[in-house]
């Protein structure tokens, strides 16, 4: 098993997620468990946000900037995602690199869908210690499934965990793929195609290359946040290759979009982050 420390992108990500609840895409996007997972020095730049009171040290400036920039993202990464899930709500739903993802416990449409929360096991650990105990899951069950993307087999894990490759199975990979070299992607791709049946659905969001987020987390880490310098980007995918790839694998691209049009087509006005361009949602279903 692999030595590193639980994700500290998953925690900006929950944060992200704290600060736009209620605030950001009203009536389309809503997260009230996110400030549950967090600890309490990891709601003060939340607070911060929410209240639109930027704080005056640079270190906690940095802090507050990295949450605004996040909930930006995240809101329409969310909205689109739960949307896809919604509509392909079946027995199985895994989550690859779950991270604090919080559909387990606020997805009502997951009410007959068992949940497999796939991630490293540094993470997975560290969210099982931050999960309140009185915080039941909205869904059918939630089973932990700790894998290595770089180390482990995702196969015998899901099989050990009780998933059924025989029946279909909506796949959710939410910003984990810029973290995975690209032998790692394949590999995972390879590994879940080989369980994916007719009626399964892969939602995959990724980053494509981009000159601009390449030179905003340049800038985050000579700010001082140790948080994206201690989790670089492995791999960019431009669509076509993403689609190459997946299509080698049985799996078809039905909409890859990218945030910002994301962000449009749900009504959700952006503040013209252009950050939001180069993230994107595909969905892809088996041949
Ligand atoms: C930015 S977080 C995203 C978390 C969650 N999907 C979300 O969107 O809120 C990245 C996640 O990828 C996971 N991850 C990165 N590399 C991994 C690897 N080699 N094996 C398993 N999980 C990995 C981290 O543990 C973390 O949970």
């Amino acid at each position: 098993m692999s030595e590193r420390a639980a994700s500290r992108t998953a925690v900006l990500v929950c944060q992200g997620r704290a600060a736009a609840d209620g605030r950001a895409g009203t009536g389309r996007f809503a997260d009230p468990v996110a400030v549950r997972l967090l600890r309490a020095e990891e709601r003060t730049p939340v607070e911060q946000v929410r209240a639109n009171t930027p704080p005056t040290g640079w270190r906690e400036r940095a802090a507050y900037e990295g949450v605004l920039a996040c909930a930006e993202v995240v809101v329409p990464r969310t909205v689109a995602i739960d949307e896809a899930l919604r509509a392909h709500a079946g027995d199985q739903l895994v989550i690859l690199g779950a991270g604090l993802d919080t559909r387990a416990w606020r997805l009502s449409e997951l009410a007959r869908t068992d949940v497999w929360e796939v991630d490293h096991p540094a993470s997975q650990q560290d969210k099982l210690d931050r999960l309140p105990a009185e915080q039941s899951a909205v869904s059918r069950s939630v089973r932990f499934t700790p894998v290595d993307f770089a180390l482990d087999d995702l196969g015998t894990a899901l099989d050990g965990a009780g998933h059924d490759p025989s029946t279909p199975t909506a796949w959710l990979w939410e910003g984990v793929v810029p973290y995975l070299t690209r032998d790692e992607v394949r590999a995972t791709v390879a590994a879940l195609a080989a369980r994916t049946a007719p009626g399964s659905v892969l939602v995959v969001n990724y980053q494509s290359p981009s000159t601009r987020a390449a030179a905003g987390r340049l800038l985050t880490r000579f700010l001082g946040s140790s948080i994206t310098s201690g989790e670089p980007w492995r791999s960019l995918w431009r669509p076509e290759q993403l689609a190459t790839l997946l299509d080698e694998y049985g799996l078809r691209v039905l909409s890859d979009d990218n945030l910002l049009d994301l962000a449009h087509t749900h009504g959700i006005p952006p503040q013209g982050r252009t950050s939001l361009r180069s993230g994107r949602v595909a969905v892809a279903e088996s041949r």
